[in-house]
């Protein structure tokens, strides 16, 4: 596919595509891992003398969801401040670029609000891909994070821009990933030891199923070990799990050794406040309880340490590590030691680490074990099901006519 940095761009008006799904609190950024790895796309369209317009999706707005809690006005303060050595004003949020255009000049920045608000970006909608393609001259998908979404600002302007004969390009960042990652997992060095945790269970006992085949073992964690406990018949109280999935999870672990822990951190889920779900956990008791023992009020929130240093044995011993997802609620420090001591011993490990998603680089910057990381992926789900070789949709589309 053809490169952004191959190409001349003055006085161009340039719709980058990044993923700036990041965590927000209080509105503020508080990991800015992907935004940090989009300024130098961002940076070298300006420098090439672009009108640049950045667009992404922020969490999954639904109905009834209130408008603030997605916006992405904290990006474009974050962006307005990294950039300020390169712009004369600030990043401006645009949220009626669809009727009323981008209005941007060259070596300025516009952010485009939050494209999940736009009925039609998650279904692909065709009109909508072309009124983003309208907007531009030259479309540069950099969303590794988000290229597993064939959506109407990902994979439907790609084409919307080819059928108005226009240029479509990938990004520094997209092109560094697909080239770290292939790179790497071309032929890993075995053995090969994933860690894979995170509340986003259904979608992630699929992506077992491939690294079952690729994997010597798997250190499992969150929803999804739960639903590993479950399908071992162990009991996991008002832990969140996927009845339905017990019998896939019975399948993978014919296929890998599934490493589950012995011992593990609940909290009652009476001192839970849902709406609040950190903050109540910030005043919840933490109690270890071995999977045998787990009570019905009991949710299971981390891997406790006796258990999770039995695993970090196998990750020290591991050739290649690959690791999506904390194991833990390690936000809040009474739930996140599990997660803590997996992350010290991938740096330990001297085997090749590959970590990806935007809760383990916020955990890999909680514990400052970045170091000792060999390569951090901007990409959740596109990180795995890249690793699973699958086909991203929109990387496919930048392909079509390379
Ligand atoms: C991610 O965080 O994995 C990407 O930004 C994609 O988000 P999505 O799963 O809501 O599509």
């Amino acid at each position: 596919f053809l490169r952004m940095s191959e190409l001349n761009l003055t006085d161009k008006v340039v719709l980058i595509r990044e993923d700036l799904n990041v965590p927000i609190k209080d509105g503020k950024v508080t990991s800015d891992a992907r935004l940090q790895a989009s300024l130098p796309t961002i940076k070298m369209a300006l420098e090439k003398g672009a009108a640049v317009i950045v667009c992404s999706h922020l969490g999954r707005p639904t109905e009834g969801n209130p408008e603030a809690v997605y916006s992405l006005a904290p990006v474009a303060e974050y962006l307005t401040e990294k950039l300020s050595s390169q712009l004369s004003t600030p990043v401006r949020l645009n949220s009626d670029y669809l009727t009323q255009g981008a209005n941007v000049k060259s070596g300025e920045v516009v952010l485009l609000e939050n494209v999940r608000f736009n009925d039609g970006e998650k279904k692909n909608d065709a009109t909508l891909a072309k009124k983003y393609a309208d907007l531009c001259d030259v479309f540069v998908m950099d969303a590794f994070g988000t290229a597993h979404r064939a959506q109407a600002s990902t994979e439907g302007v790609t084409q919307a821009m080819r059928q108005a004969d226009k240029t479509v390009c990938a990004g520094p960042l997209l092109a560094a990933e697909l080239d770290a990652l292939s790179l790497a997992l071309e032929t890993p060095a075995q053995p090969m030891l994933a860690i894979v945790g995170g509340s986003k269970v259904s979608t992630k006992l699929e992506v077992l199923h491939s690294l079952a085949e690729v994997c010597t073992q798997i250190i499992v964690g969150g929803g999804i070990a739960n639903t590993f406990l479950a399908a071992q018949g162990h009991s996991v109280g008002a832990s969140l799990y996927e009845a339905d999935l017990l019998d896939t999870a019975r399948d993978i672990m014919t296929k890998t050794e599934i490493l589950l822990p012995e011992y593990v951190v609940v909290a009652d889920k009476n001192d839970i406040d849902f709406a609040d779900f950190t903050g109540s956990l910030q005043k919840a008791t933490a109690t270890i309880k071995s999977v045998d023992a787990i009570g019905d009020n009991d949710m299971i929130l981390d891997i406790a340490p006796e258990s999770a240093k039995r695993l970090a044995d196998a990750i020290i011993n591991a050739k290649t590590i690959l690791w999506n997802g904390p194991v833990g609620v390690f936000e809040v420090d009474a739930f996140g030691q599990g997660t803590q001591i997996l992350a010290t011993a991938v740096r330990d490990s001297d085997g090749f680490s590959i970590a990806g998603g935007g809760d383990t680089l916020a955990a890999i910057d909680k514990y400052q074990v970045a170091d000792g990381v060999s390569y951090m992926s901007t990409g959740g789900g596109a990180f795995l099901e890249f690793v699973e070789g699958k086909v991203l949709p929109a990387v496919a589309a930048l392909q079509i006519d390379a």
